[in-house]
């Protein structure tokens, strides 16, 4: 019996299995307003198989915007446009649907991928913006100088998170993550090779978490008790200076005491100078189960999992509850689907996409050379001619 396509309950919210579509970043918003690519995106993936699915880094202020084409959740309009898509997404499946919510800080006002630019500051005529830090340097010479925050803009954030928390409830989404990893403004105050400030945010550890913490304890207090609130943290920044995976699991445990119910263990993307190690498959799962061993936060596994065999050996040995799976669900948004067939699982297929279950065709060996076909639970209904139909393998 396959441990990944266990259900799995958190924080009131009920998953039919163990695998989650990781946040991903589009670009393809416009003032931060979703598109019909968004659908097409988070449609096709509410198609996977996947028990829940994370929508991309979402700004809770325009300032914390990373590109020109990033989500954001700061005004009614992008509240009704993201209202809209939960409601038809949650037409195609059953799975959960979550968003991330985050401040990219200093590291706003960059270009996109889809500029072929990814990582370049906006030039002034490109519109750029005054972005915001723990600290006044950037994260290279080439990249804006951010306004080190002041205690109104402390409050300004804060608030921009409670504000889009409190949309993100209203529009229908059932996971809420955090996004406190990968360089942005939470985890720029977390780790001292970005926050150099000399008040009650810097400093100490305790210091540094604190600025995290009040958006973390402030979120909890409107987030729905009967929805999941997770935050994702860098287990270590791999920089010589950096956050180490003690104050990682020390900052999770301060979560869990604030009702968070999950974390996902990432890492680097802080600032230069990081020495990142060559990833291997699951090359973060480590840090997932340290968090099993020092928390009962349900811990989420992230990072170079793109095997169905991987992701059920980190599950059925506890390793991390859930895995998250990024680059391999764009390549192949089906990938929970092809999962179950790999690992003997019987899953329902949309009713439009019936005929591709791999019990109903022959080209279900595609999938693996050697898979066998799963004995089905719900069959299609044969035309009597068969016309046009492949024998259904038995
Ligand atoms: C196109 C793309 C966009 C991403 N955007 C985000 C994001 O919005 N928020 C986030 O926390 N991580 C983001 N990530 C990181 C992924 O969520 C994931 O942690 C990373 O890709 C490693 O998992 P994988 O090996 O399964 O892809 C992004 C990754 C990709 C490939």
């Amino acid at each position: 019996m396959s441990a990944l396509f266990q259900p799995f309950e958190m924080g009131g919210v009920s998953l039919a299995n163990r695998i989650v579509v990781s946040p991903m970043c589009q670009y393809s918003a416009v003032e931060g307003l979703a598109q019909p690519w968004h659908l097409i995106h988070v449609g096709g993936l509410m198609l996977s198989g996947a028990g829940l699915v994370i929508m991309e880094a979402t700004a809770t202020e325009a300032a914390g915007r990373i590109t020109h084409g990033c989500l954001g959740l700061y005004t009614d309009e992008h509240e009704a446009a993201l209202s809209s898509l939960v409601s038809e997404a949650r037409k195609l499946s059953d799975a959960a649907i979550g968003i991330q919510l985050g401040h990219a800080g200093r590291r706003a006002s960059c270009r996109s991928i889809r500029d072929r630019n990814k990582g370049e500051s906006l030039p002034p005529e490109e519109g750029a913006w005054q972005t915001f830090g723990p600290s006044a340097f950037g994260y290279d010479e080439t990249w804006h100088t951010p306004k080190a925050m002041d205690a109104d803009d402390i409050a300004r954030v804060t608030q921009s998170f409670v504000d889009a928390a409190v949309r993100a409830g209203r529009a229908g989404f059932d996971v809420l993550e955090i996004h406190a990893a990968h360089g942005y403004l939470l985890h720029q105050f977390l780790s001292p090779v970005t926050n150099h400030r000399t008040d009650a945010y810097g400093g100490s550890m305790e210091n540094r978490m604190r600025f995290p913490l009040e958006v973390v304890r402030a979120v909890r207090a409107v987030w729905p008790k009967q929805k999941a609130l997770g935050v994702r943290v860098n287990s270590t920044d791999w920089h010589p200076d950096g956050q180490s995976i003690d104050e990682a699991v020390a900052f999770a445990r301060q979560l869990e005491a604030l009702g968070v119910d999950y974390v996902v263990m990432s890492a680097g993307n802080l600032a230069p100078g990081s020495k990142i190690p060559a990833a291997t498959p699951g090359h973060q799962v480590d840090f997932a189960t340290l968090i099993k061993k020092h928390t009962r936060l349900v811990s989420m596994a992230v990072g170079l999992i793109a095997t169905p065999e991987l992701a059920e050996e980190i599950v059925s040995e506890e390793k991390a509850d859930l895995v998250a799976i990024g680059r391999a669900m764009l390549d192949n948004p089906r990938w929970g689907l092809h999962a179950a067939a790999r690992l003997g699982v019987d899953v329902d297929y949309a009713p439009q996409y019936l005929r591709a279950r791999p019990n109903n065709w022959l080209g279900f060996p595609l999938v693996h050379p050697d898979a066998q076909p799963v004995k089905a639970t719900r069959q299609v209904d044969r035309p009597a001619s068969g016309a046009g139909w492949d024998r259904p393998a038995t």
